[in-house]
């Protein structure tokens, strides 16, 4: 059977800008800016874009394309020892995708209740009691919470008709799901202007404040926000190359992918940091306060920021869809990534049965975050595979395209196909700093992981994170070193 296609070269980049374009986009960048440094905080992290992100995403488009497979046929048509690489890329995968899908079943929860509004006055207790009902620790999984389950089993219902017909489905769905909540941004953003204390909040979102370029913690921030965002180490973006035809440009999807993505969060700050300074006026506590990163962002500030807005129920319902549809292309992807290694391997399989066993399966792996004790082990699982599985893929990843199949033997494939000619920098970025800057980063997380316990969690807990980052690299690491028969 021939390999699937993208229609189209714009629902190609559609379909990769969706990846990219998610939550961190919203709940992370803007909180990031605001916190380190302002507009600052652009220097570091435009540099870590040209130095790392787009030589990383362009690797992992053009090895996609030139080998037509899913992660593990890629890197191991790379080197014949690196299939296990692919595995460990597709669990961070599976492991992501299985929460990101409960984040978005709490934000379809708030889309369907916005009428009530029933978090206006207290969002804190609104979003930890009523919704999480959350338990005192992590050891009280306290049983499962039927709404968030049945949710999250909507969700994956609408993850599987994006995505049950492969490249055809997705396509469809990236034409709305992309462009759509870019405007209803665009409507939030225009809410908040015309009320008054907009302009505190851009001020505290951009005001640069210069010597923040020296705190080195402001440059990992900025180094890990463009791996993250770009979805690089998942396998993805490898999948995604692949249903491009080998003589498609690469350089110029590459560049527009990477510079729209950071447009797109950056264009989110300006909504966010508005919002947040009508809410500072309104209830006279300062921004710096009210700014919040992750859920509390999302589920706490924002909700109650909308119901002290005019039209409350109106702008509440214009942001929990623009949430949902943010995620829901980020969290398809991580799904396309494993169906992409799975029909590599299995031929003779449908890709809808393929998408409903990955599904399914995901589904089950969700179960875990849908108890009441839910949001201490996503939080615990969350900073584990982002801070070392990506990471650890993103190094070995480099080494391999890099060092071992060589970088310019990738470059001279990407010019070829591409008008958009790249330089020599590509190789130097590749091979060395690429392997350095990630390298500088896992070992300043780690000795920060020893030093202090992450987040004071119990011991148990903490080492179902250390399993989830050291378990596939040991596979990894058995397979390669494993003889070749
Ligand atoms: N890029 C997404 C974001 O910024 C996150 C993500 C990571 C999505 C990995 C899919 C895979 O929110």
């Amino acid at each position: 059977m021939a390999r699937q296609r993208w229609t189209s070269r714009t629902v190609f980049i559609l379909a990769a800008l969706g990846s990219a374009v998610g939550l961190g986009n919203l709940w992370r960048f803007p909180y990031l800016v605001g916190k380190y440094g302002g507009g600052a905080f652009l220097v570091p992290y435009l540099i870590a874009l040209v130095l790392v992100g787009v030589p990383m995403l362009m690797l992992e488009l053009a090895v996609g394309q030139k080998m037509q497979q899913g992660a593990i046929g890629c890197y191991q048509k790379l080197h014949p020892s690196f299939a296990g690489l692919g595995i460990f890329a597709l669990t961070s995968s599976f492991i992501i995708v299985s929460y990101y899908a409960v984040i978005m079943a709490w934000s379809l929860i708030y889309l369907l209740t916005s009428f009530k509004m029933k978090w206006s006055g207290d969002a804190e207790s609104y979003f930890y009691q009523e919704v999480l009902q959350i338990s005192t620790g992590v050891e009280q999984l306290g049983g499962i919470n039927s709404p968030i389950i049945l949710s999250l089993l909507l969700v994956w219902f609408l993850v599987y008709f994006c995505i049950w017909r492969g490249t055809e489905s997705v396509g469809k769905v990236v034409q709305y799901s992309v462009p759509l909540p870019v405007i209803l941004m665009s409507i939030l953003l225009i809410r908040a202007v015309t009320l008054p204390g907009f302009l505190q909040g851009w001020e505290i979102y951009l005001k640069p404040v210069w010597s923040a370029l020296l705190d080195p913690a402001v440059w990992t921030a900025a180094f890990s926000q463009i791996f993250y965002t770009l979805s690089l180490g998942f396998g993805i973006m490898l999948a995604y190359g692949s249903y491009k035809k080998t003589e498609d440009d690469i350089a110029k999807d590459t560049w527009i992918t990477a510079l729209l993505n950071s447009g797109i969060s950056l264009f989110a700050g300006f909504v966010v940091f508005a919002v947040l300074g009508y809410m500072a006026g309104k209830t006279g506590i300062p921004i710096e306060e009210l700014a919040a990163s992750g859920p509390g962002l999302a589920f706490i500030v924002f909700p109650e920021a909308l119901s002290l807005m005019p039209l409350p129920r109106v702008v509440s319902v214009l942001f929990f869809l623009m949430l949902l549809l943010l995620g829901i292309d980020s969290a398809f992807s991580l799904a396309e990534a494993l169906n992409a290694a799975i029909l590599d391997r299995y031929k003779q399989l449908k890709i809808a049965q393929v998408s409903m066993a990955v599904c399914l399966t995901a589904l089950i792996a969700g179960i875990i975050y849908t108890t009441r004790a839910g949001l201490y082990f996503l939080d615990i699982v969350d900073h584990f595979v982002t801070n070392y599985n990506l990471l650890l893929v993103g190094i070995f990843q480099a080494i391999l395209a890099g060092w071992i199949y060589g970088a310019e033997k990738l470059r001279r494939y990407i010019n070829q196909v591409s008008d958009l000619q790249v330089g020599k920098w590509w190789n130097i970025s590749l091979k060395y700093i690429i392997p350095l800057v990630l390298t500088t980063l896992l070992v300043t997380q780690f000795s920060q992981d020893l030093k202090t316990p992450y987040e004071g969690y119990p011991t148990w807990a903490l080492g179902i994170g250390w399993a989830i980052a050291l378990l596939p690299l040991l596979l990894f690491l058995f397979l390669l070193f494993k003889k070749q028969d």
